[in-house]
């Protein structure tokens, strides 16, 4: 009958409760906004005046509006970002005319600045350039206790203890 399929609604709304505090908020930033990512701008100004906040796991979408080559790379520190430092080996992403290069901020950068800039010859000191603090990602369903890095395992330990008690408590009921 009907009560069979009880243990397996139960299941059911723990997987997806799982699945929820599992899943991760993230936003799109076209930086620059519609003047996409160009030289002759103050990326720094534009940051804060959107009050740009960075998330691991955000989506910044380099956008050329101006159809000239442009390029995006990621230093790995604010003296090279200051001097616009662009030796050794650096990852480049070509942007081709009227293209896009989106790029999700990877975890190794959390709580820590990302420095992006281009590195086409003088772009960068043509001001080409965007700094900015990552953010841990946000969590959901999760409310943001940064500090403890146990969180979520402790969560998921919640999760699936509970899952489980439901469900050997629904399938003795039903039995
Ligand atoms: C690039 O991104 C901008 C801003 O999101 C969008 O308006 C434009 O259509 C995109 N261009 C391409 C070629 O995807």
């Amino acid at each position: 009958m009907a009560s069979t399929y009880v243990p397996l609604l139960y299941l059911l709304v723990a997987v997806l409760l799982m699945s929820v505090a599992h899943r991760t908020e993230s936003a799109v930033v076209v930086v620059g906004g519609s003047k996409g990512w160009t030289t002759g701008f103050d990326y720094n100004a534009w940051a804060s005046s959107q009050n740009l906040q960075l998330r691991v796991g955000d989506t910044l979408v380099f956008s050329d509006p101006d159809q000239s080559y442009h390029t995006v790379s990621l230093l790995d520190s604010a003296d090279a970002f200051q001097r616009c430092t662009l030796g050794g080996s650096l990852t480049v992403h070509p942007i081709l005319a009227g293209n896009n290069y989106s790029m999700t901020i990877p975890a190794s950068l959390e709580s820590k600045t990302l420095y992006a800039v281009c590195t086409v010859p003088g772009h960068c000191t043509e001001g080409q350039k965007m700094k900015a603090a990552v953010l841990p990602a946000l969590k959901a369903a999760i409310p943001p206790t940064a500090s403890d890095p146990n969180n979520a395992d402790l969560n998921r330990y919640i999760c699936w203890t509970t899952a489980i008690l439901l469900f050997a408590v629904s399938f003795w009921n039903s039995s």
